[in-house]
């Protein structure tokens, strides 16, 4: 077994990374509102816990009542809370003079201190001020399971009030664009996370029968031709796409009985509208054809696919999406009317309530101003508009300002913390761009004229050295060098852009405690035999637990923190070392299953 070294030669290197002074910044600049731009494990979180702090132990934020420190998963919450109370204690140990007094005052009051997710700071501020809120006195929160089952009882509900009703016209004009109401469902439980969207106006469509009528002898001459064709067509198409597509259509379309039915021609032209690629050569292997053949049929393809196919195509849909949308639109008053009903706010209602009662109501806006002076935010890469809207209104030195996007932060009010590059909530509209709109009001100045800083953190706390530089080497945007244009794409680019953050490579913050044999990155390769997915990855699950269980039986040793040592914790590895990541939680269960047989706790 490796000696254990203590590498803390550096002295007080735990406090030194090498971005140490901007991190001082955090801590100094309590007057100015701040955005912290970092990656992950560059100390976001830590640094949030040392603002609140220095706020409480500085006296600029006299009370622990006064501050609202928000992030958006409830397990975030927690460990930020759990962080926070932990970091206080600390902090008061070492405390003497006013600064004692102060934290002293800030552990008694801890408990009024309002740490927890956007979602349950909203429902704060709607139960403190119900009636300009317009919501219930005993409301209830519902979590996004609560939710799920409330979107599905809804959908029943219209559903079954849709056949029982006077809804016989609609049900049948839904059958005639070819959609059964069951199809519908998954688009409504989406649709039901988008309470603002509005009906959209659109131009009154109609299908006439002259134009189904034309279409359909249309694509009947073009399918005629094709079935004509096939037969000189070569049998092996090679790299060609538009020889198998005259082969299989005329096929296809013998299975409809009637193409004047528009739900059936949609059909069929939904397949005649993609792209096609012509090989010359595979045209020359046909009985009499030649590339002049290909070309032709090139031509007449797309031509059929732009003034027969997408014009019918677009009508179409349009007619589709008003009917959906209608269908949409009443099976949402449903489940707004059951919510109401059972006094139920999910998580988006207590967002738009909370903005809705600061937005309009300035006095509202001006109490809880002077009640939360400080307003901190972990985590804010996953914003979506809304979210930034109650905090900017919060934050705002005006307290009749409507929009929040005009709004001037006071100052010292804002301390933002976020990873645009951890963004992950995008699909619920959480985007760089508003991440980056509030950036700019943030660093534009606060209403004392004074510039919001911006604090760059690089130093990395979670990975060694090797990690760091592979990361570093594998993200480094492809500019001068010679590297496919494929690749760069889908890297953070040199520059920030509306769509994109920059790339920033990450420094070493981490302190060795002691060095360890297995650092770095060590590919395991699966062999080509194991073509099937299965058998690739049963091969791989396999290989994982085996090196596992071969590094706990040698003893073999990792680096560890000085903080670690200090805990007394050995170099040799134990299972909560290793973590195994997957691209999807398919498979988990064969890696489980692995770990157990070779004996590793999980
Ligand atoms: N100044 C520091 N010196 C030493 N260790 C630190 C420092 N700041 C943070 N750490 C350690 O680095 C690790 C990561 O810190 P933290 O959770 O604050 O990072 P983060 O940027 O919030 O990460 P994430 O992006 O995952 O939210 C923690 O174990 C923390 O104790
Ligand atoms: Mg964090």
């Amino acid at each position: 077994m490796r000696k254990l070294e203590m590498t803390n030669k550096r002295g007080a290197s735990a406090a030194s990374p090498p971005d140490r002074t901007h991190r001082d910044l955090i801590r100094n600049e309590l007057d100015r509102n701040v955005l912290v731009e970092a990656a992950a494990g560059t100390g976001k979180t830590t640094g949030m816990v040392e603002r609140m702090l220095a706020l409480l132990g500085s006296g600029k934020c006299p009370r622990a009542r006064s501050m609202a420190a928000v992030t958006f998963t409830r397990k975030a919450a927690a460990e930020l809370r759990a962080r926070f109370q932990v970091e206080l204690e600390k902090a008061l140990r070492e405390a003497t003079g006013e600064r004692r007094q102060n934290l002293e005052r800030a552990l008694s009051e801890e408990e009024q201190c309002l740490i927890g997710t956007i979602h349950s700071f909203c429902a704060r501020l709607l139960r403190e001020r119900p009636v300009e809120a317009g919501v219930g006195l005993d409301f209830e929160e519902i979590d996004e399971e609560a939710d799920r089952r409330l979107r599905d009882e809804a959908w029943e509900l219209f559903s079954a009030g849709l056949i029982l009703d006077d809804a016989h016209e609609l049900l049948s004009e839904l059958h005639r664009l070819g959609l059964r109401l069951p199809d519908l469902k998954s688009a409504f439980m989406r649709f039901a996370d988008f309470p603002d969207v509005q009906e959209w106006p659109l131009p009154p469509t109609e299908l006439q029968p002259e134009q189904v009528e034309k279409a359909a002898v249309e694509l009947e001459g073009y399918i005629a031709h094709m079935a004509e064709l096939a037969h000189d067509l070569p049998e092996d198409p090679g790299n060609d796409t538009l020889i198998p597509q005259y082969k299989r259509l005329p096929r296809v379309a013998s299975h409809y009985d009637d193409l004047r039915r528009p739900e059936q021609l949609m059909e069929m032209l939904e397949l005649l509208d993609s792209n096609v690629h012509i090989v010359q050569k595979e045209w020359k292997k046909g009985h009499h054809l030649g590339a002049e053949n290909a070309r032709s049929e090139k031509a007449r393809w797309e031509r059929f696919r732009e003034e027969v196919a997408k014009p019918n195509l677009r009508l179409w849909r349009e007619l589709r999406y008003r009917m959906v949308m209608r269908l949409l639109f009443r099976a949402r008053k449903v489940y707004d009317e059951l919510r109401r009903e059972r006094g139920a706010l999910n998580f988006q209602d207590l967002l738009i309530k909370a903005a809705a009662l600061l937005r309009e109501n300035p006095s509202v806006r001006r109490y809880f101003q002077s009640r939360f002076s400080h307003l901190l935010v972990d985590e804010f890469q996953d914003t979506d508009p809304i979210q930034a809207e109650v905090i900017l209104l919060l934050a705002s030195s005006d307290p009749r300002e409507k929009e929040w996007r005009n709004c001037v932060p006071r100052p010292g009010s804002l301390f933002v913390v976020g990873d645009p590059k951890q963004s992950i909530y995008r699909f619920r509209r959480a985007d760089i761009v508003t991440y980056n709109e509030v950036k700019e009001i943030i660093l534009h100045g606060d209403s004392a004229g004074k510039e919001g800083l911006l604090i760059k953190l690089t130093a990395n706390f979670r990975a060694t050295q090797p990690v760091i530089e592979w990361v570093n080497r594998v993200f480094r945007p492809a500019d001068s060098e010679s590297e496919d244009s494929q690749a760069s794409m889908l890297r953070f680019p040199a520059r920030a852009c509306q769509e994109s953050p920059s790339y920033v490579p990450l420094l070493k913050g981490r302190e060795e405690g002691c060095p360890g044999e297995l650092c770095g990155l060590y590919p395991l390769l699966v062999p080509e035999e194991y073509q099937s997915k299965e058998s690739a990855v049963e091969y791989e699950a396999e290989l994982i637990a085996r090196t596992i269980r071969r590094a706990l039986d040698l003893g073999v040793t990792v680096p560890r923190t000085r903080r670690q040592v200090e805990e007394g914790r050995g170099p040799e590895a134990d299972p909560s070392d290793f973590m195994i990541i997957t691209r999807n939680t398919t498979n988990l269960s064969v890696y489980a299953r692995k770990l157990r047989e070779h004996d590793i706790p999980h």
